[in-house]
């Protein structure tokens, strides 16, 4: 299954790394390379794998499925939306060293990356990324565009929002919700409910910015000219 990854920068290179260890594992997926609308990246070679053109040429580039490499989360949400209206196949991607747990379950676009842990039970929306050595504790619920930092910790039974970001190292104590478009930002401790959109930092996690993530999502969306 020929894949195309959609982001060339840093985090497209990590999901080209998770496809890469899974081809090697014996995968049918076989990452081909990128598309990105950089001027600069076009026809170089990222881990060994061509930049094939930008996202327009997509229908134009023989594949089979996609995967969105793009970390941040509205800007991962609008280029997944496309995709899917557009009819490609979003594929799943997990390192063969990540464990997934009994019963668990991941969506369409999702990416778990080396040494993290899914937990029994849990339930991982689409477009959401679990990164490098997170933890997923028992019957958590990740909603979809999610991003859980490298190394961040979650209890059980978590009800994680759409678009979160967890920060690296972060940890969040059982039973805990996490409202839509929140960032827990890195290192934090939360030990009670974060509220939609806030931005809450420290050990324990004190809220800092009550923000509003649609007007930068409508920023990005009017950019891409995608509206
Ligand atoms: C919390 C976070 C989202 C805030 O980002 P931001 O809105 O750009 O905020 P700023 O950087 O302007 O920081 C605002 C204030 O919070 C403080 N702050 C920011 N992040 C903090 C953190 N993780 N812990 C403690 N304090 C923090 C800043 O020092 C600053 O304090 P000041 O007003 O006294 O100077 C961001 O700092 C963060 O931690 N992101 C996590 C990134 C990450 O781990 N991603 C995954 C990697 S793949």
């Amino acid at each position: 299954m020929q894949v195309v990854i959609l982001g060339a920068g840093g985090h497209g290179q990590v999901v080209a790394n998770v496809l890469l260890a899974m081809q090697a594992a014996g995968s049918p997926i076989t990452p081909i390379g990128y598309v990105d609308d950089d001027a600069g990246a076009q026809g170089s070679l990222r881990l060994g794998l061509p930049v094939l053109g930008r996202r327009a040429d997509l229908p134009h580039i023989d594949h089979d499925g996609v995967i969105v490499g793009v970390g941040d989360n509205a800007l991962r949400r609008v280029l997944f939306d496309e995709l899917c209206a557009a009819g490609e196949t979003l594929i799943t991607a997990v390192h063969p060293t990540a464990v997934i747990s009994a019963g668990a379950l991941l969506s369409k676009g999702t990416v778990v990356c080396a040494l993290a842990v899914v937990g029994t039970d849990v339930r991982v929306g689409a477009n959401v990324v679990v990164n490098a050595l997170a933890l997923l504790g028992h019957h958590t619920v990740v909603a979809d565009h999610a991003h859980i930092g490298p190394g961040a910790h979650l209890g059980g039974e978590i009800a994680v929002g759409e678009g979160v970001l967890v920060g690296l190292g972060a940890n969040v104590m059982s039973r805990r919700h996490l409202g839509a478009w929140c960032r827990v930002g890195a290192g934090a401790l939360v030990d009670k409910e974060v509220a939609p959109r806030a931005t809450v930092v420290g050990v324990p996690a004190r809220l800092i910015i009550t923000g509003n993530v649609d007007s930068m999502i409508a920023e990005e969306v009017k950019a891409m000219g995608a509206t």
